[in-house]
Order: structure tokens, then C-alpha cells, then sequence
């Protein structure tokens, strides 16, 4: 049996498989977010460790792991865990949503060695321009990194022992040569970093350490092999078998995801896609982030003190955009602006638009976002004519079916189960360990799928005409 642990933004969850890749048991903590000043967001990593130990304790009793053969690894990208010469952290983790850094991204960004080395523009939410941000702003904390780890890899050293990273999350720091899967030690020495202060890198697949003798013991498990894993990311890629080019997902989660396997990389920093590499050997991906999606939702559900399910309940089906426009940019936006400071819009408000009616116009801004995604890919050469959807937001079918019309495209939904990051890190781990093949990653059943309504189609590209209008007149003011 195997245990994939995925360090979510708003939990850890936590599952055991069988070799057979049966859900055994699994378990979540909630995990909170610190947001002291506007674009800032924190996590204190003490209480990701916390979390773990919580879930294996949870899952002993759920299930007998006196068997386990191997752990994986997902998490949240970005986050920079900053770690002194005794192991501890320095200070609370800046995380993938945090844009304070947004003038040391843009200076970083305009060296023309980041974006060709690394395939990808510096934005505020990568690892380096915030490690750059306490340079300037906290250098007797600077003065004092030993390792810069991800926050995964953060649980890594906690339950290994090893400072160690794997190619799909490191991608995102910023200082990765992301063609060559290897740290760039011209990029470090511009942020007046070195090698030694970085994780060593394994890929995704390959062993990255064994769980701590002492821990073991704590915990009543064996001494198992912990896999290199994944960002969580290329880990839900993984656990939703999106391996082959040409094959992708649609993730509706905090962030919005769409997500395309490449064969070979293909950078192309100007269109704000991500370039990164994929959690297994010689593989890329690329992607477009929307950086709030259910988040988009959830903040309404705050505000008018209803839940995202009350709000979207009885939405009905989708039969034309509604001229009520969101701009769902609540933290800035990452594809295809590359804009920390835009803030969210309500556009064409009336006497007659109550909850539903936002919720609805809410949804449709997310859409829109991510149809320049879709854009924002298909202007690097790469197409998806079907995706996978998934995430907490892929259960509104209202949601899905404006999606597909939207983007014009398929959307796969998956029967109920798991084939998130969790069984991502699950299957990595088992490749690690046990020397399984790529094989194991397997696409879950489908429960359907929903095609575009032709008709719907046009009348949403003309709305998403007017959206990207609205970015344009507003952004600005
Ligand atoms: C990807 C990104 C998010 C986080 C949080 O670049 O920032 O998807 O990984 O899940």
C-alpha cells in the first residue's frame, strides 16, 4: 500500500491505496491562510507538519499500513520556505497567491536571461522575486537562508530528513533551466543565491529519501521510500492520467488550471502560459492560471452570507451569457495579463440583479478567464479540443456545460472517486518505490461528458469579447 499526501491551500489531504490503486481510507485537516496586508498570503509550515502527522495518525486508524511500501509527495507551487543553517524556518511561507513581490518580479522580469533560461515570465507569484522581496526588506532573514525549499519539500525534510525538490515544482521558482531540468546557476548568482542553498533534484518518480527512523516509530510505520512528487499541478496530471501530448485537464480548485501534456518543451514566455516541466522523466506541460476560481465564488458566498452550493443550486441551464459581467481578478490575474494590481469588477449592475444573478455573472467571469487560457495556449501552437474537468467547482454542471460552450471544447467528467494530486503522489510513489511504469497512470472512468452547444458558443465569445474589452477600458482606473 501507498500514502499520497497533497498540501492544498485550504487542506492536507492525505489517502492510502492499494496496490491495485484502491482508495483504502484518507483523511483531511484544514490548513488556514494568513493574509495580513493586501496581495500578501502566508502559511506557517509548523502547521503543515502538524497536519501530516494528524493524517497518518487518521489513517492508521482507519486502515492497517503496517504493509506500506512507499509516500508521495504534491503541494501548493511557489511558496517560499525559507530554512536556517538548524533546519528551522526563518519566517511564515509567502505563498503561490502572494503578490507583494510585484516590483522585484517586473525587474527581474525585464533581464532577459530569466525568461529564455527558465521558459516562463518572472511573475510575482514564483518563489524568486519573493526571496528577492526579503532581501530588500528583511536581509537579516535573507543573511540567514541555508535552503530555500517549496513547501512540499518542506514536509519532505520533515519527513526524511533531505533537502531535496523534483523538476515540476522547482519549474516554478524561477531560477530552474527548465529545458535542461537543472538549477541555473546564473540565475541564483543574480539573486545573489548559490547552489548549495537550493534542494538537490530528483525527478518526480524516482525515490527522494526514506521516512525518518524516529518518525517511523512515532507513527507505527515503516521505514518507507518518500518519492521526489509533484507540484500539485503536474501531481493532479498524474493522478487523472494526463501523461500523452495533446491530452489536458480543466482544474476548477482555489486557482483555475487548464492543463496541456507536452511531448517536448515549448516555451513561450510572451503569452503568460506557464512552461514547466511534468512530474515524470523527458515530459513537459504547459498551463494557463486563473488565479481565483472557486475562490471567486467563495468571496461571494461570503458576502452575501449564503454557501457557493446555495448560490449556484438553482441556476438552471445555461441558455445565454448574462450581460451582468465579473472580472474575477480578486488578487490580480496571472494568464494572460501578468497584472498584480488589477482588482475584481461587477459590471452592468440593475435593479434586478440579486445573489443568483452575481453567482451567475460569477461563474461566467471565471469561464471567460479561462478562455483566455485556452487563447492564451493556442497562441503557443498548442490546441485541446477535450479536457478533463475537475476540482471542487467541476460538481456544478451549470459550471461545466458554460465552460464547454465557452471554451469550445469537451469537458470530461470523471465518475465520482479519487484522481486528484493525493493519487497523483499516490501512483508517484509507487513508480518510486516499487518500480512501477508509467502505465499506472491510468485516465478514471468517465461519468460523461459535455459537448458545446453551438448556438451558446457564439453568443459566449461575443461575451468574452466584451470581457476582454472591460480588462482593457479598465485596467487603467
Ligand atoms: C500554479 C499555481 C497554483 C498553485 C496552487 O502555478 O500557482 O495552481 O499551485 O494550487
Amino acid at each position: 500500500m501507498f500514502i499520497g499526501l497533497d498540501l492544498g491551500t485550504s487542506s492536507l489531504k492525505a489517502i492510502l491505496v492499494d496496490d491495485a490503486q484502491t482508495v483504502l481510507a484518507e483523511h483531511s485537516v484544514p490548513l488556514s491562510v494568513q493574509r495580513l496586508h493586501d496581495g500578501w498570503s502566508e502559511q506557517d509550515p509548523k502547521s503543515w507538519c502538524d497536519a501530516v502527522v494528524e493524517a497518518f495518525r487518521a489513517l492508521s486508524t482507519k486502515a492497517d499500513c503496517s504493509r506500506l511500501k512507499g509516500i508521495g509527495l504534491a503541494g501548493h507551487m511557489h511558496g517560499a520556505t525559507l530554512i536556517g543553517a538548524d533546519d528551522k524556518v526563518l519566517r511564515p511561507c509567502m505563498l503561490w497567491n502572494d503578490t507583494r513581490s510585484q516590483v522585484e518580479a517586473a525587474q527581474m522580469d525585464g533581464d532577459q536571461q530569466f525568461r529564455e533560461t527558465t521558459g516562463n515570465i518572472v511573475f510575482p507569484g514564483f518563489t524568486a522575486p519573493k526571496v528577492e522581496w526579503v532581501r530588500k526588506n528583511e536581509p537579516e532573514v535573507f543573511g540567514k537562508i541555508a535552503k530555500i525549499l517549496l513547501p512540499k519539500d518542506y514536509l519532505r525534510l520533515f519527513l526524511t530528513g533531505e533537502h531535496v525538490s523534483e523538476m515540476s515544482d522547482a519549474a516554478g521558482t524561477a531560477w530552474l533551466d527548465t529545458g535542461a531540468r537543472d538549477w541555473s546557476d546564473d540565475l541564483l548568482a543574480t539573486c545573489q543565491l548559490e547552489r548549495v542553498q537550493m534542494p538537490t533534484l530528483v525527478e518526480g518518480s524516482a525515490a527522494s529519501g526514506r521516512l525518518r527512523a524516529d518518525l517511523a516509530a512515532e507513527l507505527g510505520l515503516p521505514q518507507v521510500v518518500v518519492a521526489g512528487g509533484a507540484g500539485d499541478n503536474a501531481a493532479a496530471a498524474i493522478g487523472a492520467g494526463v501523461v500523452e501530448d495533446g491530452t489536458g485537464f480543466l482544474s476548477l480548485g482555489t486557482s483555475g488550471v487548464l492543463f496541456a501534456a507536452n511531448a517536448g518543451y515549448r516555451p513561450d514566455p510572451k503569452t503568460a502560459v506557464h512552461t514547466f516541466c511534468h512530474a515524470v522523466p523527458d515530459t513537459w506541460h504547459q498551463m494557463g492560471v486563473v488565479l481565483a476560481a472557486t475562490d471567486a465564488l467563495n468571496w461571494l458566498a461570503k458576502l452575501t452570507g449564503q454557501t457557493a452550493s446555495d448560490l449556484t443550486r438553482d441556476l438552471g441551464d445555461v441558455t445565454a451569457p448574462s450581460r451582468t459581467m465579473f472580472l474575477p481578478y480578486l488578487g490580480g490575474e496571472r494568464t494572460p495579463h501578468n497584472d498584480s494590481n488589477v482588482r475584481g469588477q461587477f459590471l452592468h449592475l440593475d435593479h434586478a440583479t440579486d445573489a443568483t444573478e452575481a453567482a451567475r455573472a460569477v461563474l461566467q467571469g471565471v469561464s471567460y478567464a479561462f478562455a483566455d487560457c485556452k487563447d492564451a495556449l493556442g497562441a503557443t501552437g498548442t490546441t485541446l479540443d477535450r479536457a478533463l474537468a475537475m476540482g471542487g467547482g467541476s460538481k456544478s454542471e451549470h459550471w461545466i456545460s458554460m465552460l464547454a460552450s465557452t471554451l469550445n471544447i469537451s469537458l470530461d467528467l470523471p465518475k465520482d472517486g479519487d484522481f486528484g494530486a493525493a493519487l497523483g503522489a499516490a501512483r508517484l510513489s509507487l513508480m518510486a518505490a516499487v518500480g512501477a511504469g508509467l502505465d499506472v497512470a491510468t485516465q478514471p472512468p468517465l461519468a460523461k461528458t459535455i459537448e458545446p452547444d453551438p448556438a451558446l458558443s457564439d453568443a459566449m465569445a461575443e461575451g468574452h469579447a466584451r470581457f476582454k474589452h472591460a480588462y482593457c477600458v479598465l485596467k487603467d482606473i
